[in-house]
Order: structure tokens, then sequence, then C-alpha cells
């Protein structure tokens, strides 16, 4: 099948409407309420961590050295060089292989970069800059110094063409493009991080027009940009099913960690936020919908793990995870 990963940044377990929240997420009710929700979902505390485990199917403290908070902007290290990853995995089982989106496990030379990892295309960088400008900033506390640059990419290429564009719509937009020029006949694996709803709290105004009765500014704002990822999740549903490949697309929906509850998330009634290993920062929100599974409508209390999709989709592909280094994830397919 065509596997379509969608990766939110810091969405909290109280943020989805099928968790009773009060943010509307019409598309992700619908979605998982056709597929099968994972109500008993782990992911790392944090963005590098859990991006680490998604691509290398291993733990980041014990097995890649990747636990050491996130990857800072000016800091020269990534995943080791020696780890196979997913998209590698999936490239050899024959599949069209694309990313859009926060790439988080380091840049600071070519080979680290998602085009040297296994992603035929590639398009953003980092995280949690500007949605309008695309400018990451960053204070070199030693240096007393903060350095700003636009962090877009288009393959290895700074791509300077789309200021102004406000990010969710923008990277949307670009896995729409790669869905409407891809060849069905053969697998696509399309992975897309988008940078929602990390801060900072920026959405355009029409988003925030259901969310009046919000009182709390922040809370209001991050309401908007959940609707705005919303749509955007809708959107790339639609163009799967408009380009005919939905009928045999398996879609991934999970968050990358807890909600950040000082930047308008919540994790009620989990204790917690982003960055602790109480539920509430580890704990995600999660889904697979497909037309090909088994029992549509099912919510699972299995215990599945981040690490677990390398594994999963691997196999899904009818591949098999050789030349990765020993797995911690283990493929649940069966359960899911
Ligand atoms: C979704 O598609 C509609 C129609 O093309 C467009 O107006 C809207 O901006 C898109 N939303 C996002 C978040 O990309
Ligand atoms: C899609 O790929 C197949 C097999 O390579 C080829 O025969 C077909 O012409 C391609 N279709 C388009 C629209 O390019």
């Amino acid at each position: 099948p065509h596997v379509v990963f969608i990766l939110a940044d810091d969405f909290g377990w109280y943020d989805v409407g099928y968790h009773n929240s009060e943010i509307r997420t019409p598309n992700l009710d619908r979605l998982s309420a056709k597929g099968v929700r994972l109500e008993n979902y782990y992911v790392q505390p944090l963005c590098t961590p859990s991006r680490n485990q998604l691509m290398t199917g291993r733990y980041q403290q014990i097995h890649t050295g990747m636990q050491h908070w996130i990857i800072w902007p000016c800091q020269p290290y990534c995943v080791p060089l020696d780890e196979k990853l997913l998209p590698q995995l999936m490239k050899e089982a024959g599949y069209d292989t694309h990313m859009v989106g926060k790439w988080h496990l380091g840049m600071y030379k070519k080979d680290c970069l998602p085009t040297r990892r296994g992603f035929n295309t590639y398009f953003y960088l980092l995280g949690s800059e500007d949605y309008f400008s695309h400018e990451r900033c960053y204070r070199i506390t030693p240096l007393n110094l903060t350095r700003c640059a636009l962090d877009l990419r288009d393959g290895e290429e700074v791509a300077t063409a789309y200021k102004g564009d406000y990010s969710t719509e923008l990277f949307s937009q670009r896995a729409i493009n790669i869905i409407q020029k891809h060849n069905s006949s053969k697998p696509l694996f399309l992975y897309v991080a988008l940078q929602s709803v990390h801060e900072p709290l920026q959405v355009p105004e029409h988003y925030l027009t259901p969310y009046s009765f919000i009182k709390d500014q922040k809370r209001r704002l991050y309401a908007g940009m959940v609707s705005a990822m919303d749509e955007a999740v809708g959107n790339i549903t639609l163009a799967l099913q408009q380009g005919g490949l939905w009928d045999n697309t398996v879609l991934v929906f999970s968050t990358d960690n807890g909600g950040q509850t000082l930047s308008g998330g919540s994790n009620w009634p989990l204790r917690g936020r982003k960055w602790s290993v109480w539920e509430g920062g580890v704990r995600g929100v999660g889904f697979v919908t497909s037309p090909l599974l088994e029992k549509p409508g099912t919510v699972s209390r299995e215990l599945i793990h981040i690490s677990d999709w390398l594994p999963t989709l691997v196999s899904l592909a009818g591949a098999t995870t050789n030349g990765t280094k020993p797995l911690d994830g283990f493929n649940m397919w069966n359960t899911i």
C-alpha cells in the first residue's frame, strides 16, 4: 500500500475533538472514526528523541545517543550515519519516498540531511521558526548574540520564494503536489512532519472565528492553529482520494510528544506536558486510518510505541528490516 505518515508537533491529548476538547477537529475525528484510534500510544517527551525513534525504530537513550534534549540550531551532531532509517528501507522496497516538514535529526553537514538518508525529495528543515517569514532565531549565549536565518529548504537548496505563506498551508500544499504528481503504479511513502502546532502561536485570523468563546488568549490562538492543521490533514486526504490512491493507502497520524501547556496546549486529564515523563508528556494522540483495515471503527487500548512504526510499516511494505541495528520496536500490524 501507499503509506502516508503525518506527524504533528506538540499536539496535546486534550486538543483533539474525539477526546472531548473544546477545539474542533472534524477531519481528525472523521478519519480516526473510520480507522483505529490508538488510546494507549506512547511517544518520547520531546521532538528530536521522538523523531529519532520513528526513523530508526531504536531507543534514543541507550542506542543512538539522541537523548540530549533537542538538536539546537548550531549543534554539530545528527542521528548517527550508520543507522539505517525508515525511508531507506521503504526505498529499497520499491517505494517513492518524499518528506515535507520538520526534520530535527541534524543538519550540520550534508550527509545528515533527509535527501541523503532515504528521501527522494525534501522540503522544510529545522522547526519552531516564524510561521510566515520562516526565520528561525537562535541565541548563542556565550557570545551574547542572537542570529536569525531562513529555515526553509527545497531539497538541499535554500528556498526564498515563500515568505508570507503560512507554513501549515504551504507544507500541506507541497504534500498535495507530490500526491498529484505521483504515478500510482509505484507505492508512495510520504512523511509529512507539520510545523503545527508548535509555538510561536501564529495563525491567520479566519481560523480564530469559531473560538471567540475561549478567554485564554494563548489557548484561543492555539485552537486556531489546531483547526488549520486539521484542515491540512483533510486536504491531504482529499488529494489522496482524488488522485485514486486512497483505496490502497494506510495513513498514520501521530503527535511527536505531549502538548506544551505553557503555549496553549492541554493534556487533561493527563498530568504534565512536553519535556516531562509524566503521562501528559509521553502519551500521544495517534490513529491509523485506511480502507484496508480489517476492523475500522476500533478503539485500541494495546500498548503501542513510536519506535514500533519502523518494523510495522516496513512489514506492511512487504520488506524486511535487514541492515538495521537491533530494533527496540515491534511489528504491531496484527494488533492494529
Ligand atoms: C485546504 O484547501 C482549501 C481549498 O483548496 C484551501 O482554501 C485551504 O487554504 C487549505 N487549507 C490548508 C490548511 O492548507
Ligand atoms: C506510470 O508508470 C507506469 C509503469 O512505469 C507507466 O507504464 C505509465 O505510463 C506511467 N503513467 C504515467 C501517467 O506516467
